[in-house]
């Protein structure tokens, strides 16, 4: 995992190779999917788990902390499911110890994180005030990583804007944002990246961009149809260059580390591979969402069919100019190849088709792109709606990857599923299967030369998810969120996964068959103990609420009644 020193001569290289490399055409038609594939990962191949700041750590106010998005969002009642908030979630602000015993466990090589902005910047602003507690906390967390051989993987922006930011400016709908995430990204290379060698600037930007401000499910509840998306990505890409560019000048020969970005990309797959429009509809499908980062950042500009779709459909709108904002050669140039590895966050796959929306209609990211999504109602679908298990999509994904972007260094930053609240079993074996699956699709995509380095399963622990709120669960580890100290429980797949890690992949027929069930032995006992766990909390609150009040009546009965005495013998 060390970065290596030769990095700033790989860059220029890499420029170069970049601008001599055409990008090759991905083969649609290639789908043969093939058996189970038993072999291992190369050595060193990078093992880990993830979480993000605001779904895990709670502590929302506490030591000096500013308000973010998302809790100004998640504060307002009807935006999140069961109006949960993330105030305290897995109260990972305090347990950064047991968290880190929990990873150690699994021999992880890496752990991702990211920093919470308005932790270390109350409002938002580097001239304002740096919170030393904040960054005390994220000191501690490194350190005991380090401490104990697991790489930090660190993201800079998972979603919590500073909430100044927002009611001053508009947020990402204001290009100010761009200096002003800079200043922060500075400030944590100077104080982490000593230690940090794995930098990511932002974390899946499609989802802040288009449920943030364009169908506002997420913070901060936007509905710019049409523009507010376009305008938000448009910022957030010119911030990752100005950050990597940041990183480039100031910090990389020091520090040598790399910075990248985490986009998520769910598969699109022709419903008929032979009809050419469906092909261009998967592939506009996978163009308006990865591609929509990936190529400015790779190539210098958005995709061409975005430009052509949503320009199109801006003129019929009767507009002068297209609702995609446009770059100029400056920028181009500036933002081009600022990407030391790439994040890949992926969690499923569609099947689509052409499928026309006329400009009439109204505007908006989704109909932009003419076409519709479909599922094949066969696939496994545990937790989330809209999570399909859906295994060779991965494999299909990151050779388009390689194709597209000439075959860069790969992180998977997110990979799992999740399972319905109501669910207290441990023993998820539809983890494991899913684990199982997608991971050997990835040692596939290895043996097909993309050059992934590494692999995050997606998550660590049960935690806030967004609009969702707690009503899913994506945990490694089962927290139950009831317990006041946010108990912790292996799930069956902890087991599984450990065994992947051990043996670098899958060594042979044999052994992989016999995992599943070695590991639902052990969480039978586990089930067990979370059973139990009602009657802990039932202790706690016995000990904790019942006990002092009825302490505090005796207490005054006392008093009253001594009142009474004395008065009858005055
Ligand atoms: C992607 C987001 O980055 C992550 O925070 C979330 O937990 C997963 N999607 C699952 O919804």
């Amino acid at each position: 995992m060390a970065p290596g020193y030769a990095l700033t001569v790989c860059h220029v290289l890499g420029l170069l190779l970049l601008t001599v490399t055409a990008t090759e055409d991905f083969d649609w038609t290639k789908t043969e999917k093939g058996a189970f594939y038993y072999g291992t990962f190369p050595t060193g191949f990078s093992w880990g788990a993830g979480g993000s700041a605001y779904q895990t750590e709670g502590a929302w106010d506490r030591d000096g902390k500013g308000m973010s998005i998302w809790d100004a969002f998640a504060h307002k009642k009807g935006k999140i499911f069961f109006n949960d908030t993330g105030d305290s979630s897995c109260e990972g602000y305090y347990k950064v110890k047991d968290d880190i015993a929990l990873i150690k466990d699994m021999k992880l090589n890496h752990y991702r994180f990211s920093i919470s902005w308005p932790r270390i910047l109350p409002n938002g602003l580097k001239s304002h005030h740096i919170n030393e507690k904040g960054i005390q906390y994220y000191d501690d967390l490194i350190n005991q990583l380090l401490e104990n051989k697991i790489t930090p993987i660190v993201t800079l922006y998972h979603w919590d804007l500073p909430q100044v930011l927002e009611d001053k400016y508009g947020g990402w709908q204001n290009a100010s944002m761009v200096g002003y995430f800079n200043d922060f990204a500075n400030l944590c290379f100077g104080r982490f990246g000593n230690r940090v060698k794995y930098w990511i600037t932002f974390n899946n930007p499609w989802s802040a961009a288009v449920e943030g401000y364009e169908t506002g499910e997420h913070a901060p509840g936007k509905k710019l149809r049409g523009t507010g998306a376009y305008i938000a990505a448009h910022n957030m890409i010119k911030a990752h260059a100005k950050v990597w560019h940041t990183y480039d000048t100031q910090w990389r020969s020091k520090q040598k580390g790399l910075v990248g970005i985490s986009l998520l990309a769910d598969w699109g797959e022709p419903v008929d591979i032979t009809n050419q429009k469906d092909t261009e509809a998967a592939e506009r499908y996978v163009q308006f969402s990865l591609g929509w980062f990936a190529t400015p950042i790779f190539n210098g500009d958005y995709p061409q069919v975005m430009k052509d779709y949503i320009g199109r459909k801006s003129a019929q709108q009767g507009l002068g100019v297209s609702r995609l904002p446009t770059f100029t050669s400056q920028e181009k140039s500036h933002i081009r190849g600022t990407c030391d590895f790439l994040g890949i966050g992926h969690f499923t796959t569609r099947y689509i088709t052409q499928k026309n929306f006329p400009s009439s209609r109204g505007s908006s990211v989704f109909t932009d792109r003419d076409l519709a999504e479909l599922v094949d109602p066969r696939w496994p679908d545990p937790g989330s709606e809209w999570l399909y298990a859906v295994p060779w999509g991965f494999r299909r994904l990151l050779n388009f990857v390689k194709t597209q972007y000439g075959n860069p260094m790969i992180y998977v930053t997110e990979n799992g599923v999740s399972e319905k609240t109501t669910c207290t079993d441990l023993c998820d074996e539809w983890r494991m299967q899913y684990f199982r699956e997608y991971i050997n699709e990835m040692l596939k995509a290895i043996k097909d030369g993309v050059d992934v380095k590494g692999y995050t399963a997606w998550s660590l622990l049960d935690k806030f998810e967004w609009d969702e709120g707690f009503s899913e669960r994506f945990g490694l580890y089962y927290v139950d969120f009831r317990s006041k100290d946010k108990l912790r429980y292996p799930k069956a797949s902890v087991q599984y996964y450990k065994r992947i890690i051990s043996s670098n992949g899958f060594p042979n027929q044999r052994e992989v068959e016999s995992w599943k069930r070695k590991a639902t032995e052990t969480c039978s006992s586990s089930n067990q103990l979370l059973a139990a766990d009602p009657l802990t909390s039932h202790m706690e609150m016995v000990t904790e609420i019942v006990v002092p009040t009825v302490c505090t009546l005796c207490i005054l009965l006392s008093a009253i009644f001594l009142m009474f005495l004395l008065r009858g013998r005055l």
